[in-house]
């Protein structure tokens, strides 16, 4: 091929290519995400406006970003396995790699018809977790999509839930306490059979007559840094730098916002390893004894 038709190939080529990236910051699940297990009950559909995840007797499905993130404002809709939904868990997470991972997890809990699930929440860093809260939640999270939130940024990780915060994991590094901040993670959400622990303590089994069950995500946003090949998309980890857009780089909870998460945590928290002296002998976790 010349190089004239090299370039009116390129004229002609120029406006899908900006369309499509147009597009891509519309949330589209083809352009940010990878299916990567469950042999097809994972789907892409509506142009990339939705995904499913399903959950069958033989496997369930899972997937995971085509990014890694250091940092973000990350919100998701999910709307979450209806109906006799027992022994089911829809996990929706960020996670790095290794034995010494970071972790921040969403984790809801499947129940009978009209019984209430359970939203888990846990934070690891360095590998160390049990760090659990558990919630219920103040609507019925399978009627309708609802967004679920994590803000991580260098002072705290605050879990949301439709923009009501429901936990702050504050930065305790000063205490020792180590915080996720130098391990880049990506997004993963699976649906999966957990039966043996997650309904009553494993008490409710599946009911496989009802599969295959479903779980959906739309709305992907991520004001995020990416990281890729050792950098980060923001130009440096201080808030100074960062560009007008990126106020919750710096982010924390305004007076309202307390006020919201004290509301749910007396009203909706069912766990809290906080609280629980007897599985702590030796003493409550450090960051449990901080404000
Ligand atoms: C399921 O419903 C029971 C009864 O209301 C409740 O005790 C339990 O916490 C609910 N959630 C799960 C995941 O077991």
């Amino acid at each position: 091929m010349g190089s004239s038709s090299t370039f009116n190939f390129t004229i002609l080529l120029l406006p899908l290519i900006v369309g499509s990236l147009m597009a891509a910051s519309a949330s589209n699940f083809n352009q940010d995400f990878d299916i990567t297990w469950g042999d097809g009950r994972g789907k892409i559909i509506n142009n990339g406006e939705v995904l499913t995840l399903n959950l069958d007797k033989a496997s369930g499905s899972g997937f995971q970003s085509r990014n890694e993130y250091l940092y973000g404002k990350i919100d998701m809709q999910l709307k979450l396995v209806p109906g006799n939904s027992a022994g089911t868990v829809t996990a929706y997470y960020l996670s790095s790699k290794g034995s010494n991972w970071d972790e921040i997890d969403f984790e809801f809990l499947g129940n009978l018809s009209g019984d209430p699930y359970i939203l888990h929440t846990n934070v690891f860093s360095q590998g160390k977790g049990n760090r659990e809260q558990q919630f219920y939640l103040w609507f019925d999270p399978t009627a309708d999509f609802h967004t679920y939130s994590i803000l991580w940024n260098p002072q705290r990780i605050i879990f949301s839930v439709d923009g009501t915060p429901i936990r702050e994991f504050k930065n305790m590094e000063s205490k020792g306490v180590p915080f996720p901040k130098n391990q880049p993670m990506r997004i993963y959400s699976s649906l999966w059979n957990a039966d043996d622990w997650a309904t009553r303590g494993g008490l409710v089994k599946t009911d496989w007559s009802q599969a295959p069950f479903t779980a959906s995500y739309r709305n992907f946003k991520a004001d995020a840094c990416v990281w890729s090949n050792g950098a980060s998309s923001c130009k440096s980890n201080s808030p100074s730098s960062a560009s007008n857009n990126n106020a919750w780089f710096s982010q924390e909870l305004d007076s309202t916002s307390q006020q919201r998460l004290q509301w749910v945590q007396k009203n909706y928290m069912i766990y809290n390893y906080c609280t629980d002296a007897k599985r702590f002998p030796q003493g409550l976790p450090t960051e449990c004894t901080m404000s």
